[in-house]
């Protein structure tokens, strides 16, 4: 057994244990109407299927454990800590992606995701792999509001925005994807300059979410991230141990995080947030995979421990042609926010038909919904856009498994 769907396991009851502290009755199920998420790759549950970028899940042996066995998006054998949150508030067993088309506003209603993988606080991060800036999650929360307004009347949308659960995980790319590897972060900031510059960031979006309604909010702390299997992969140095540093960067994160959120606690009347801290929990775990039944600590599911080579099509087709064939690829020092172990796929035979209006991108490519492909097939290699005349221009690329 390889350690990660499990440990995301583990690590949602930990985040259950926080998130209790959210509802007035903690040892009940209070009713909760709807869990809202916002981040990275350790909560996206798809929306990065619907967007051109590389930073993707959308092939085998992502989501093999997921019910029906497809790649859904997420960057996780399974489903992610929020998905367990919401089956167990009584809601659905999986939360959509506020870009996937196969979901409308009712669907939403009671749950609803808007993170991106290999996202950050910094807009810098966020560019580097063409996702969803932070600021932009929190237009598709306004947009979501007045939707769900149109839909419900403002009276019972409000209650539901008050109510609900939401999840904020995010940060570790802004140091592992942008500060370390990218030189411009760096040459302005120390790193711990840097730290303050992304709480500065967070306060914002705080207030931002909190001025549209949220009250009821989880900030997970970063987990150990020099430890990620992308992060280990990359150790030339120390094959598969972790990066220290970067483990010491989150922990001082952290700390700055927790006193962050007492002052949001102070500040702002009427919310209620709760600092999840889950990363001396992640770290027993890595440290002492046996305890917890795992056989394997050193490469993430579903990376091999090496990196893997992918084929992105050609910007204006907005489908990743992933090549499952494994390439023992070097870095060209670029590095990528891969072992970050989570995000959600969606059956690759779901995300062909839309796209469309809804993430502003190209109309639906014809080849793309012939039958005759399945995941099995693209899972060898097939590119998509080689059935559509246009769509030609793959290039290599560095995926994000590790
Ligand atoms: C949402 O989609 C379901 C079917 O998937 C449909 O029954 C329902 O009427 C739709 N609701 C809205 C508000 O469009
Ligand atoms: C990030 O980009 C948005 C949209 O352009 C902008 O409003 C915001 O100020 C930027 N944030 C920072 C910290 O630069
Ligand atoms: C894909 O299609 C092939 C036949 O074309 C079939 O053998 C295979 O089982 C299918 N795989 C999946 C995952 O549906
Ligand atoms: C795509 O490939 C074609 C054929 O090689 C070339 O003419 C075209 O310039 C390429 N487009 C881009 C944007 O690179």
């Amino acid at each position: 057994m390889m350690l990660s769907g499990m440990a995301l396991a583990y690590m949602y009851s930990l985040l259950l244990f926080f998130v209790q502290n959210l509802i007035l009755v903690p040892s009940s199920r209070a009713k909760v109407p709807a869990i809202i998420v916002f981040g990275d790759s350790t909560v996206d549950t798809g929306n990065n299927n619907y967007i051109p970028t590389i930073a993707k899940c959308n092939f085998q042996p992502y989501g093999r454990d997921f019910p029906g066995g497809f790649p859904t998006g997420r960057f996780c054998n399974g489903r992610l800590p929020p998905d367990f949150l919401s089956e167990y508030f009584g809601l659905k067993p999986t939360i959509p992606a506020y870009l996937d088309p196969a979901y409308n506003i009712s669907d939403f209603a009671t749950g609803v995701c808007f993170a991106s993988a290999a996202t950050g606080y910094d807009n810098a991060t966020a560019d580097i792999l063409e996702v969803i800036p932070l600021w932009k999650e929190v237009e598709n929360f306004r947009d979501y509001k007045k939707r769900l307004s149109d839909y419900l009347g403002i009276e019972k949308a409000n209650e539901i925005l008050r109510e609900a659960i939401y999840i904020v995980s995010i940060g570790t790319n802004d140091f592992i994807e942008n500060y370390y590897p990218m030189q411009m972060r760096r040459s302005q900031f120390t790193v711990k300059e840097y730290q303050d510059f992304l709480i500065g960031i967070a306060e914002n979006f705080f207030n931002q979410i909190y001025h549209l309604g949220a009250r009821k909010i989880s900030l997970t702390g970063l987990s150990p991230m020099g430890c990620l299997p992308s992060e280990r992969t990359a150790n030339f140095q120390d094959p598969f141990s972790c990066n220290e540093e970067y483990n010491n960067v989150a922990l001082e994160f952290n700390r700055k995080m927790k006193n962050f959120v007492a002052k949001l606690n102070r500040e702002l009347p009427g919310i209620r947030v709760v600092y999840s801290e889950i990363y001396d929990f992640i770290l027993e775990i890595i440290t002492k995979p046996s305890k917890f039944g795992f056989e394997v600590a050193e490469i993430g599911c579903c990376g091999t421990g090496t990196f893997e080579a992918g084929f992105l099509c050609h910007q204006d087709n907005p489908f990743t042609c992933t090549d499952a064939d494994k390439s023992n690829f070097k870095p060209y020092g670029r590095d990528f926010p891969g072992g970050v172990p989570t995000g959600r796929f969606y059956n690759g035979r779901i995300f062909p038909d839309f796209l469309s209006e809804s993430a502003g991108l190209k109309p639906t490519i014809p080849a793309y919904l012939d039958p005759m492909y399945n995941i099995s097939d693209f899972s060898v290699g097939v590119c998509f856009a080689s059935a559509a005349a246009g769509f030609d221009n793959c290039s290599v690329y560095l995926l994000v498994s590790a």
